[in-house]
């Protein structure tokens, strides 16, 4: 336990540019609603989808407002990327934080660049650092990392936007000789299944991918599993521990964006898989947290095919949803760990993995150079 005289100043950054600016307003209110006032003091700091940092006490309500007005999805609405980011006006005016939790999901949140920013800050902030961020967001890299330490993962090939472009039957000849249809395509770095088809045939094949690199230059085709959906929430530093597994019933074919957002999407906690599946579960989802060098939380998602039993890692969230409907927090809850006592939990971890950079050397004299 980490022992404070007075109380931690923690800047809480939601909203954000991303298709997940409204879970993360519902994810930041939830986190305000239950942290201990009597430990820490919370200053919202709110980014709007177009990039602006935004201050004050009804900055929560003003984000709420806007969104309202102007629904988005990732990559849409608000049309091509923007550059308002006015951190260097913003965070001076808060005053000095002891800490950043950014409850940011998805894009330009959860992929590294904010965690950049808070490095050169040098601020403690929850969750995974710059590298860990970053490879979790893209699917091809996280599932190469994945393969590379053995970890089982779909048969999947990855293109650039450029090569589709220029040899689309190439793509398709080399996606039918690697895998079976159906086939899933993904915009490598997006999240909450925006740009993600089922393809059944060469035709739908085609379809998705035309509009999967309208998100991104590189794209991934996956094998399509029958599978059952199986999530685990991950927690610490060096020693991460695993929760119960949780399994999630899509309201769809698969978990898209409705299924996700839109309907209410099943979730079943503890997952109903017998104990050796869930120990091996639990196991691979601290050696996938591992493999990617995560630090704070993730949660990780399998796949478990329904016929033969088999599992699959799928991919690493590494700011999950955060509202306590949320399966991270709930399967903590399950395994015995309270929403608020999560939150402390994160802190202190953070605070934690701060102290250790700040013993690391960052210089070194030349003069006693080997
Ligand atoms: N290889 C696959 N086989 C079966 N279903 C898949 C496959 N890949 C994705 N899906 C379905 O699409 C959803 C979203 O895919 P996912 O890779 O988790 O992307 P996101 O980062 O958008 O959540 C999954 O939850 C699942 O329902
Ligand atoms: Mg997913």
């Amino acid at each position: 336990m980490i022992k404070q005289d007075k109380k931690l100043r923690i800047g809480l950054l939601f909203g954000g540019q991303s298709g997940e600016h409204e879970v993360s307003l519902t994810s930041a209110q939830s986190v305000m609603q239950a942290i201990d006032l009597t430990k820490y003091e919370i200053i919202p700091i709110g980014i709007s989808k177009t990039g602006q940092w935004l201050t004050g006490e009804n900055v929560h309500q003003q984000l709420l407002e806007a969104a309202g007005e102007h629904p988005m999805l990732a990559g849409q609405g608000t049309g091509t990327r923007q550059s308002h980011h006015s951190l260097a006006l913003s965070l001076p005016q808060t005053g000095p934080l002891d800490l950043i939790f950014p409850v940011l999901h998805g894009t330009y949140g959860e992929d590294g660049k904010i965690q950049g920013l808070l490095e050169l800050l040098n601020l403690p902030y929850v969750g995974a650092e710059v590298t860990a961020s970053a490879v979790c967001m893209d699917k091809v890299l996280s599932k190469e990392v994945f393969r590379a330490h053995g970890l089982p993962i779909v048969i999947f090939r990855a293109f650039l936007q450029k090569q589709w472009q220029t040899n689309p039957d190439t793509v398709l000849d080399e996606c039918e000789a690697a895998m079976p249809y159906p086939m899933f395509v993904k915009p490598a770095n997006l999240g909450s299944s925006v740009g993600i088809h089922k393809a059944k045939n060469r035709t739908e094949l085609e379809a998705g991918l035309n509009d999967a690199v309208r998100y991104d230059r590189k794209v991934i085709v996956e094998q399509g599993l029958e599978a059952r959906e199986i999530e685990v929430s991950v927690l610490g530093n060096d020693e991460p521990q695993a929760s119960v597994p949780g399994e999630v019933i899509p309201s769809r074919e698969f978990y898209s964006y409705a299924a996700k957002y839109l309907e209410e999407s099943k979730m079943l906690i503890p997952a109903p898989l017998n104990e050796e599946q869930t120990s091996m579960i639990q196991q691979l989802a601290i050696m996938a947290f591992q493999a990617l060098d995560c630090v704070g939380l993730a949660r990780c998602d399998f796949f478990v095919e329904k016929e033969t039993g088999e599992i699959f890692v799928n991919e690493l969230n590494t700011m999950p949803g955060f509202t306590p409907l949320s399966m991270y927090p709930k399967l903590w809850a399950a395994s015995g760990l309270s929403y608020s006592d999560l939150l402390d939990r994160l802190i202190e971890l953070a605070l934690a993995r701060h102290q250790e950079k700040q013993t690391l050397q960052t210089s070194f004299d030349v003069a006693t150079a080997q």
